[in-house]
């Protein structure tokens, strides 16, 4: 069902890699309810060519950016203001990498070059989002702004490794450029904290189906989906939000502030 909540929005959506891709169900569910989009992903990512699927469904161009390039960043929001003839009225950040994960190396042990490239990639990435677009005035006023993240930012999972630490980072970065560009635009910016959820970087982590069942055992509604996230993003970049920013929302069916569940107590009578 669509109530047209993106009417005349254009937004830049950010990490769209496979049909799984949260961000890919969020472009889908933008496109739903009217708004106009442009996506981009990594030059690696894209060389897969799935985006192409998307971007041809949603009628959406698609412009490369490694985040973690400054060059990349200003292109893309150059090209973005080319495209829509002006700023963009919202955006979604989706992007996760972890190198001390991907090789295998324990939390105790990590490779400190590995570290910094995670949290530039993951987190600082924001910052240069939200700089950069700030520098070419490339949000319009009340724009809104969410990047996803997980409750290993507050809370230990022990295989979720330094991926914890980028999580915090980025919600602190959220926080923090949140309050300069209010006053500066009137621009939101957000983090929602997702339930686990299978996508190819979801499940890059250690242990991730027992990791999931248990979370899906603690939420009082069960896990939220990759569609069920999709469809808080664009209520949160519809102008009923305008009053939010600065901060981290869980979008987790209760998981957060569930202490046990019944259906634990069971399991561990078992
Ligand atoms: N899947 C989960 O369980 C879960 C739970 C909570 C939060 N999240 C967060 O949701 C977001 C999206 O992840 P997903 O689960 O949809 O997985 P995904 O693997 O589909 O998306 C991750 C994206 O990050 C992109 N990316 C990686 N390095 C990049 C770079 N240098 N430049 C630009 N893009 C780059 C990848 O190409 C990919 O499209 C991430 O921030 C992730 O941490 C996921």
């Amino acid at each position: 069902m669509s109530y047209n909540l993106l009417k005349g929005k254009k937004g830049i959506i950010f990490g769209a890699l496979d049909e799984k891709s949260i961000a890919w169900k969020t472009a889908l569910a933008c496109h739903a309810e009217d708004a106009e989009i442009l996506l981009t992903n990594a030059p690696i990512a894209m060389r897969m060519g799935e985006i192409n699927k998307l971007a041809e469904q949603i009628n959406a161009p698609i412009v490369p950016c490694d985040v973690s390039s400054n060059d990349d960043m200003t292109n893309l929001l150059t090209k973005a203001k080319e495209h829509f003839g002006g700023g963009v009225d919202f955006i979604l950040h989706s992007i996760g990498m972890s190198l001390n994960l991907r090789k295998g190396k324990h939390y105790t042990e990590i490779d400190y070059g590995f570290n910094q490239k995670t949290l530039d990639i993951s987190a600082t990435s924001l910052h240069r989002l939200l700089a950069t677009a700030m520098k070419l005035d490339a949000i319009n006023e009340w724009g809104s702004v969410v990047a996803l993240t997980y409750i290993a930012a507050q809370r230990v999972f022990p295989d979720y490794n330094e991926m914890a630490d980028a999580k915090a980072l980025l919600e602190s970065v959220a926080r923090s450029f949140g309050y300069h560009y209010a006053l500066k635009k009137h621009v939101r910016v957000n983090t929602v904290s997702q339930s686990p959820t299978r996508t190819t970087a979801g499940s890059g982590v250690k242990g991730f189906e027992g990791f999931i069942t248990y979370a899906e055992k603690m939420s009082p509604l069960g896990n939220a989906s990759a569609e069920d996230c999709a469809n808080y993003c664009v209520t949160l970049f519809s102008d009923l939000t305008r009053m939010v920013t600065m901060q981290n929302l869980f979008h987790d069916g209760g998981f957060s502030y569930t202490g046990v569940t019944q259906s634990v107590i069971e399991q561990m009578e078992k």
